[in-house]
């Protein structure tokens, strides 16, 4: 069946766009990656999602008009594939869209009601589905993190079942790594690393404790030989076992996965003030390597508490936004550090933050062999050699290697997500969003 992903993430670089052939049924889906593109957004739009996302300057009128204004963005962004992909509109069965997350209120709050006390979680993403349908007239799903907060869950993060799905290894453990604005990881382990025990394991679920947010984280030396990564061109199979698994819940629900810090939205912030918004991020982090690390700036950035603390966690756009940029900037300014000082450092940082997360939290439930990276920030080529150097000891390679380009993971995902919906089955991961059940996820809205 051909799908469409739509994404935009916390970075607000733009709507990422798969159109993605998906077969099968889990645990064996088979997703190939037909074609993608980023659709950016207009100029000027950016800030106004800030402000609309924004308690303090948000209006409601405005998230009222941007929610149908996306929703023709998304259009655009599907049709404009379509085109490039030289695919039928027709041959389109579905179009899975996550929308752009405006506010994300995963914390409890209580509220009365007839039958006694409500705890309401809740989450909004803008980007109108009806939009969508009418305008490409192919079916298309759309608020899919409601469902999950709806079973008692955050409604994040939803992407674990796509890793789970295409990079689950029966022999060795695995950590997917996606750097987006924020950064998270999916540590899945190997089928014998996860016994039916392991869902009272170290770690629990949001619900219980709370969880904070929304989407939108190599080898043992010496080497025991890895099970090989393959990619079959640019498909990506979830068969590369020989058997499917003895029990797919059970090990689906031994995936553990939470943020882990600062990602992208750091670097992009920096090289917007220090370019004057000439630049939006720091290519391939060439400005960063021209910088020298700051040993006393990373302390203290790694100081920042989210950091360390123990999963589940999950960061909001404010955890490190504008206030945790403009104190960097201040320290660095007071301190004389250089620009490039300052981007490296920075740089340096989310790596060294991803490293504790893993050493703390996920190593004593299993060494993962290979740390596979996803997200824009898997291009920034400084920023993996960072990684690879303070994950030592572990394989660090991209999804690339398994046919997916790393920007267009979160699209397929939702390419994924919305196949799933259409075929009545479940979309999120219990353990990880700390849903009472499995969902099916999404509202529908009907083609043409
Ligand atoms: N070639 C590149 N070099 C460095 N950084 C890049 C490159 N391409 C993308 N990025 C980074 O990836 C970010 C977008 O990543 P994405 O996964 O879309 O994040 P989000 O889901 O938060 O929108 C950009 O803002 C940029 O910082
Ligand atoms: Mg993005």
């Amino acid at each position: 069946m051909k799908v469409i992903g739509l994404i935009s993430g916390t970075s607000m670089d733009g709507i990422d766009a798969a159109l993605t052939e998906i077969k099968g049924q889990p645990p064996e889906i088979r997703i190939k990656l037909l074609d993608y593109l980023v659709h950016p957004y207009p100029s000027g739009l950016k800030e106004r999602i800030r402000e609309a996302a924004s308690p303090t300057r948000s209006r409601v009128n405005q998230i009222c008009h941007l929610n149908f204004y996306l929703g023709h963005l998304f259009t655009e962004a599907a049709l404009s594939l379509i085109q490039k992909s030289g695919v039928k509109p027709t041959e389109i069965k579905l179009i899975g869209s996550h929308g752009q997350t405006i506010y994300h209120l995963p914390q409890p709050i209580g509220e009365p009601g007839k039958f006694g006390r409500i705890e309401i979680r809740s989450s909004l993403q803008i980007g109108e589905g009806a939009v969508i349908a009418e305008k490409t007239g192919i079916t298309t799903i759309t608020n899919f993190r409601a469902r999950d907060l709806a079973a008692g869950g955050v409604g994040a993060p939803l992407l674990p079942y796509l890793h789970y799905l295409l990079f689950r290894n029966q022999q060795s453990n695995r950590v997917v790594i996606n750097i987006g604005g924020i950064s998270n990881l999916t540590f899945i382990p190997s089928l014998k690393n996860s016994p039916p025990s392991m869902a009272s394991g170290s770690v629990e679920p949001p619900a219980r404790r709370g969880g904070n947010r929304g989407e939108g984280v190599k080898l043992l030396s010496p080497p025991p030989q890895p099970a090989p990564l393959k990619g079959e061109g640019n498909i990506v199979n979830s068969r590369q076992e020989r058997r499917p698994p003895r029990n797919f819940r059970n090990w689906a629900d031994s995936v553990i996965a939470f943020d882990t810090g600062p990602g992208n939205l750091v670097i992009d912030g920096l090289i917007r003030k220090i370019s004057r918004g000439k630049h939006e991020f720091d290519q391939d982090g060439q400005f960063a390597r021209k910088g020298r690390l700051n040993r006393r700036l990373l302390d203290y950035l790694l100081s920042h508490e989210f950091i360390s603390q123990a999963p589940p966690k999950a960061a909001e756009r404010n955890t490190f936004g504008e206030d945790y940029l403009k104190n960097i900037r201040k320290i660095a300014k007071n301190k004389s550090i250089s620009a490039p000082d300052l981007v490296r450092t920075a740089t340096v940082c989310i790596a060294e933050s991803i490293t504790l997360n893993c050493r703390r939290f996920i190593f004593p439930l299993g060494r993962p062999e290979t740390a596979i990276i996803c997200g824009g920030g898997a291009n920034n080529l400084f920023l993996l050699e960072c990684l690879s150097q303070s994950l030592s000891g572990i394989r660090v390679t991209t999804t690339q290697e398994f046919g997916l380009d790393p920007k267009i993971v979160e699209a397929a995902g939702f390419a994924l997500l919305a196949y799933e919906t259409w075929h009545q089955r479940p979309g999120n991961l219990p353990r990880v969003t700390g849903a009472g059940k499995p969902v099916i996820l999404g509202c529908i809205y009907p083609g043409n």
